[in-house]
């Protein structure tokens, strides 16, 4: 029997040059190739043409539940970002799975590993270290529950894990924020100050009890010491680029303008849209909010534009209006196009594998207790 060894990817340059319909073409013809063996799972803010290709779709708890519950598959291709992909890749291979599959792994494959996210950017894990020896020298660490948003680096979790803390999603938050309450009487949260203070508003707990933490700030994140004493959660000064363009007034307009229309939002909005939104949730709740309504309801929705756009297609029976006059985009999400998806399918299908996301033993491990308790809390 004679061996072919590929030892080199197909390199990416060619496949810019391909059209859409043989690039759509390819990708099907892979996927039929790796058959169950692949998983192809796809966040909401995705482009249609890309979405059309995942074999399941969801919000960021979704996906990790999907990640954490596969059975078949030896490849997972996340059409998201690297967040998501490192977190599927602990999830899809924490012990009792690599067990059950005799130690074989699940690669888990990012298209292009330029699709990060700017709001897990803003917390590295050396300022939130400090931050936390800052904390230790005016509150007792063992009063603070570290909670991180799953939009952060793999560092933050293994971090949250080590110190008693948790992960949070969109969808989850609230619930989060109430089980960490029950360990400890302050939070820690980072990197998004939004749905930190969107949710701690909600279970009534006053601004003037929240500082925000700017790791840019030589002393105590910019705070006075009496702030963190009397402090219930600390908010880290960190934003989604995406989500904090939506403002009141763009509120204010829609209502003068549709009497009746609703206002849908996502609890990465600043805090001005949030108080004054009829509804506010994940990615997850605000499709099902608009599948559930009846004819004729009229909507505006701050979020992600290519989801608020696939929205408008699939419900015409329903008003929908972009919440802002500006293109909110995610720049990072979109840098997943079919040019990379087909390249790294088509390398998989070759046994060279590209843009692996692997993380780190001593890390993964740290992280799933942190993901662990946030998939137990709901
Ligand atoms: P969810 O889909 O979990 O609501 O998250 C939105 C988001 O910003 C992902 O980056
Ligand atoms: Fe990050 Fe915002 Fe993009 Fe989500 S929408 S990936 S939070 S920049």
């Amino acid at each position: 029997m004679s061996t072919v060894t590929i030892d080199s990817a197909l390199p990416f340059g060619s496949y810019r040059e391909l059209g859409n319909q043989e690039l759509r073409e390819r990708i099907q013809k892979a996927k039929r190739e790796l058959g169950s063996s692949l998983l192809i799972l796809g966040h909401h803010y995705q482009q249609d043409e890309v979405i059309e290709h995942a074999d399941l779709t969801g919000d960021s708890y979704q996906l990790s539940k999907l990640a954490a519950d596969s059975a078949d598959c030896r490849t997972i291709v996340f059409c998201g970002v690297h967040f998501m992909a490192e977190t599927a890749d602990i999830l899809a291979n924490r012990p009792e799975k690599l067990e059950s599959r005799h130690g074989a792994r699940v690669r888990v494959v990012l298209p292009d590993m330029a699709a990060g996210c700017s709001m897990a950017d803003m917390a590295a894990i050396r300022q939130v270290e400090s931050a936390w020896e800052q904390l230790g020298e005016v509150i007792d660490n063992s009063d603070i529950t570290p909670v991180t948003y799953i939009n952060s680096a793999a560092s933050l979790k293994a971090f949250c894990g080590k110190h008693g803390g948790i992960v949070c999603t969109s969808s989850n938050a609230k619930a989060v924020l109430e089980w960490s309450f029950k360990q400890r009487k302050r939070v820690f949260f980072f990197p998004d100050q939004h749905l930190g203070r969107n949710t701690s508003l909600k279970m009534g707990i006053p601004v003037e009890h929240m500082p925000v933490w700017n790791p840019h700030e030589d002393v105590l994140g910019g705070n006075a010491e009496e702030a963190i004493q009397s402090s219930k959660v600390i908010l880290w000064k960190g934003h989604c680029s995406v989500h904090q363009m939506f403002q009141a007034v763009h509120v204010h307009q829609f209502r003068e303008k549709i009497p009746g229309i609703k206002i849908l939002v996502h609890p990465e909005c600043p805090q001005e849209v949030n108080d004054i939104a009829d509804i506010s949730g994940s990615t997850s709740k605000i499709i099902e909010t608009v599948r559930n309504a009846p004819a004729g309801t009229k909507w505006a929705i701050g979020t992600e534009l290519h989801l608020v756009n696939r929205l408008k297609k699939e419900h015409p029976e329903q008003e929908i209006h972009f919440l802002s006059p500006l293109v909110c985009m995610c720049a990072t999400m979109y840098r997943i196009d079919l040019a990379h998806l087909c390249w790294s399918l088509e390398n998989i299908v070759r046994g060279t594998v590209v843009n692996q996301i692997h993380v780190k033993e001593d890390v993964a491990r740290w992280s799933l207790i942190a993901l662990e308790r946030m998939l137990t809390v709901r």
